[in-house]
């Protein structure tokens, strides 16, 4: 580990990372396997059988939400529904306008376009993306100079799916153009993680008591991809150590995993740790926060923050990031006594 790691963050799990196979296992396919987001369901739900009775494919659509709320899985169930294939990209890996063309220009009628972190999408390929998503035609440049021509290429009717972690870095004309609808998934009730909890046991046969669906589901961040990959590190541990997977079995397993009684890691401690004892708890930057914890200001942002926040724990602020008095309790610390019940 190197010497200017200030906290141990690195041997904690991050429940939001990996498992990507665990993922796409589990992603329910039809309506009624969606647990929750009623809202977003009943809407949806609408639009595609509209769709289906205009026999065209529904307009285009964006999610956006923290990680682990089920954006992905969301776009995947759309396409089932519809019975269209779905083909997926991701901002990033949509380098130059090049990519995209050969993308667009490859769907069959009907198709669904997932392009997931549509953010990191860069301008040039969001104005080729606007008159594919409006007029359903591609223009593109042919050549240099006085020499160039516009070539316009007419494309099957598709529906594009967008997820973003971060809708305020989406330009007002790129989310204008969403016109079947922008959605924020919400976090889920701690009874709904429960319900994802039982599914997936069952899927992955996995014997477990409702103690132990209930524990797994209070650590689980309201989040069910979190709430997945704990049941399986539950059951891991219950396996190896030959134990009935109960609610006594998920506390040693998880607490054994640095995940406390809120389902926060290490990392999510790191953070609280940070603005209350180096930076007297706060206001303090994102930006000095993130460089504290040697991670990236997007990763404290995206997936920490959100939490902590519907926690209560800290505060965004004009000046910065605040400690709340919950924080400095749930940190087991005193509340320092000049900033007692009120923020800065
Ligand atoms: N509403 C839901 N009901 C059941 N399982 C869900 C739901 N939402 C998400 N999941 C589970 O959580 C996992 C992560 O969801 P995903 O769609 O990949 O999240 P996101 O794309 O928002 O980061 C999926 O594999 C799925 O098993
Ligand atoms: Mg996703």
């Amino acid at each position: 580990m190197s010497s200017n790691t200030p906290l141990s963050t690195k041997n904690s799990v991050n429940p939001l990372k990996g498992d990507a196979f665990l993922d796409k296992a589990l992603r329910p396919l039809v309506w009624e396997e969606y647990i929750g987001q009623k809202n977003i369901k009943d809407n949806l739900k609408i639009l595609l059988g509209a769709a289906k009775g205009r026999n065209h494919p529904p307009e285009h659509l964006l999610f956006y939400g923290p990680p682990g709320l089920g954006k992905t899985t969301l776009a995947y169930l759309i396409a089932s529904e519809l019975g269209a294939q779905i083909k997926a990209t991701s901002g990033p890996a949509i380098e130059k306008v090049g990519d995209l063309a050969s993308i667009i220009t490859n769907l069959e009628p009907g198709d669904v376009l997932f392009i997931d972190e549509i953010h990191r999408l860069n301008k040039m390929i969001e104005e080729v993306l606007y008159p594919a998503m409006e007029q359903g035609s591609l223009n593109i440049i042919i050549g240099k100079g006085p020499g160039a021509r516009v070539i316009q290429l007419e494309l099957p009717p598709f529906t594009l799916i967008a997820a973003t972690t971060r809708i305020a870095l989406l330009s007002s004309p790129l989310r204008s153009r969403f016109s079947g609808g922008t959605h924020r998934l919400e976090f889920y009730s701690e009874p709904e993680i429960g319900e994802i909890i039982k599914r997936s046991a069952k899927i992955l046969n996995i014997e477990i008591e409702d103690g132990a669906v209930t524990e797994i589901a209070k650590r689980s961040r309201f989040t069910p991809r979190t709430a997945n990959h704990l049941l399986k590190r539950a059951r891991d541990y219950a396996e190896v150590a030959n134990l009935p997977l109960n609610q006594e079995t998920v506390t040693k397993a998880l607490t054994l995993l640095g995940i406390d009684a809120l389902g926060l890691s290490g990392a999510d401690r790191a953070v609280l740790e940070i603005i209350a004892n180096k930076f007297k708890g706060g206001p303090v930057g994102l930006s000095t926060v993130a460089t504290a914890m040697s991670e990236e200001e997007a990763t404290v942002e995206e997936v920490y923050e959100p939490y902590l926040i519907q926690c209560g724990f800290i505060e965004r602020t004009p000046r910065g990031r605040v400690l709340t008095d919950q924080g400095y309790e749930h940190l087991g610390q005193k509340i320092p006594t000049n900033r007692q019940n009120k923020l800065i």
